[in-house]
């Protein structure tokens, strides 16, 4: 289920952040005290940020965001999925459900509007999912000491 995100899954958030398995293509993961001190009381509330929930259990967060700021040109100003998933829960196909049920409620939204992925191009199973939900390579690039992947699903209506 993706449902808004409430106080008692702050516990899961600041796990997702310290998380070495989650963190791995990430930057690293962040130490227990930087992510106790940034997590809010409520995390993850704006529209397009959807906790995964499975049995009444946050398990996953899923971020449709339009970060402000200078990007690559073909992500400037468009809406970028992000997707981050308990190790335990990993390959179980939860991630392709969830992304493709938070797309469909993106498309309803906004449908004229193409959705843009980053991730790095090692993160394997990050690739095949950004395939799986209809995203096309559009450019890989070299930041943060690894290649990057610039993926853009086409807008709904197009
Ligand atoms: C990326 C991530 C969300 C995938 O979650 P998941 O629950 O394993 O995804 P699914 O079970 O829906 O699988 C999606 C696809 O990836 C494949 N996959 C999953 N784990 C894999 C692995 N370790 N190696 C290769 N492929 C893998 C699955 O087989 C599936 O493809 P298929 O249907 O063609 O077989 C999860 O690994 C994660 O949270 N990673 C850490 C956060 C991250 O790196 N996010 C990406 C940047 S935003």
């Amino acid at each position: 289920m993706l449902r808004e995100s409430q106080a008692r899954d702050r516990p899961v958030f600041v796990e997702l952040l310290v998380s070495p398995g989650v963190n791995t293509y990430l930057g690293g993961p962040r130490s227990r005290a930087d992510a106790e001190g940034e997590v809010p009381e409520l995390p993850g509330r704006w529209p397009g940020s959807f906790v995964v929930d499975r049995d009444g259990e946050m398990i996953g967060h899923i971020l449709l965001r339009r970060p402000t700021g200078d990007r690559r040109p073909a992500a400037n100003g468009r809406v970028d999925l992000g997707y981050l998933f308990l190790p335990q829960t990993w390959g179980r196909g939860y991630a392709s459900e969830a992304c493709a049920a938070a797309l469909d409620w993106f498309d309803a939204a906004l449908p004229a509007e193409p959705v843009v992925l980053f991730t790095q191009s090692a993160n394997t199973a990050s690739m095949r999912l950004a395939a799986k939900l209809g995203f096309a390579e559009v450019e890989r690039f070299h930041a943060w000491d690894a290649e990057q992947w610039l993926g853009l699903r086409p807008a709904a209506g197009s």
